[in-house]
């Protein structure tokens, strides 16, 4: 174990990656995601979703790491000013990091080796950047055996980077976009460039990735619940790809993710697009005084509402906002909770939404 062959540059050799079982769960895994794809069209207000999605998908990334925050909790931690505990800060900066390398997708098409850099930063605030020191090497978590030891040489990683960029940004090859994420992902980690954070910054990349070629128009894939719920076959996967250059079982393993997730997202999807009918109905019968499109949309926005989000949405007052949002209460469509000097306003039927696993 742990004897491995310098890295290899992209691309593996296309037997070991377009098998015939590859190309059998390939054809269910896009079709999923194109499923996917197309029902995200059909929410009425597309920054409605990304927030929570987003949220849910930075949250199950987080987790890798051990972190143990309930939903309700999170939101919470989130919404309040006050001094956020070490966990919530990170699910925030995984959010935000997404969203600065969807930026970099939409503005630029493309991504460059500081991209990644700006993106992993984001995540781990450092400014280590790429690793110039040697000496990192992975290790099982409970034995504490080495079992795969990346580039260590700066020169080395960065061009293996460069060749990864290459692949990444263009298709170099006719593989389907799918195959190629399977393959650039394991590069990535196995490249392993930075410090910490390779992980995190690599699921961030898979969703881009997505992106760039068409799959998806917006990150709403929850790609990272499958990865977190099936982490020990994941780590042995890789390991397989590195040790023996067997691509089936790892390539087979990240379609069945994108499957799951796909169909998993679906369902969510509907039942917070079913959800947010049912409120403005539930608004419109009993409380049709306070009921404005905006309002709902925002109160699916983000699982939290608070009075000035509504003030600066819907251009009122606050004493209006302020009603607006106790009436909602009243009929039951939200929770509130003190917290600090604020009150917050909780969606909790999304929450619940949320926080279910079907
Ligand atoms: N044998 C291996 N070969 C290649 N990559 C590996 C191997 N084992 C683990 N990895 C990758 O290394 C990542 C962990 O690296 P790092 O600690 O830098 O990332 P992180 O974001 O801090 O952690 P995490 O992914 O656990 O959230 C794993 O997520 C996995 O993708
Ligand atoms: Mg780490």
């Amino acid at each position: 174990m742990g004897h491995i062959e310098k890295l290899k540059k992209l691309p593996p050799d296309r037997e070991k990656v377009e098998t015939v079982k590859i190309l059998r769960q390939l054809s269910k895994s896009s079709q999923s995601l194109g499923e996917l794809k197309g029902i995200a069209k059909t929410i009425p207000n597309q920054s409605m979703l990304i927030n929570a999605v987003v949220l849910q998908e930075a949250k199950d990334s987080s987790e890798i790491e051990n972190i143990i925050t309930t939903q309700d909790e999170l939101y919470k931690a989130i919404a309040s000013q006050g001094k956020q505990p070490p966990q919530v800060k990170e699910v925030i900066n995984y959010r935000k990091a997404i969203f600065t390398g969807f930026e970099l997708i939409r503005y630029q098409g493309f991504l460059r080796v500081k991209d990644l850099e700006t993106i992993q930063k984001t995540i781990i605030k450092n400014n280590a950047g790429i690793r110039v020191m040697p000496g990192t090497v992975l290790k099982n978590d409970k034995t504490g055996e080495i079992v795969y030891t990346p580039p260590q040489e700066k020169d080395e990683i960065l061009d293996l980077l460069n060749n990864f960029l290459e692949h990444f940004n263009n298709n170099q090859t006719d593989l389907h976009p799918l195959i190629n994420l399977a393959i650039l992902h394991s590069q990535f980690e196995s490249i392993h460039p930075f410090y910490d954070g390779n992980g995190r910054t690599g699921r961030i990349l898979n969703i881009l990735y997505l992106i760039i070629n068409d799959l998806l128009d917006i990150p709403n894939l929850y790609l990272s619940s499958y990865i977190n719920k099936n982490k020990s076959n994941y780590y042995k996967y890789l390991n397989q790809v590195n040790e023996t250059g067997q691509w089936e079982e790892y390539i087979l393993y990240m379609l069945k993710a994108v499957e799951e997730t796909a169909n998993y997202t679906i369902e969510k999807i509907n039942q917070i697009k079913n959800q947010l009918e049912v409120t403005i109905e539930k608004v419109k019968e009993e409380a049709p005084k306070v009921y404005r499109k905006e309002l709902i949309e925002l109160l699916f926005e983000q699982p939290y509402a608070k009075i000035e989000f509504v003030v600066e949405k819907l251009k009122v007052e606050r004493k209006a906002a302020s009603r607006y949002l106790k009436n909602l209460k009243d009929i039951g469509i939200l929770k509130s909770e003190k917290i600090g000097r604020e009150i917050l306003y909780l969606n909790t039927e999304l929450i619940e939404i949320l926080s279910r696993t079907i």
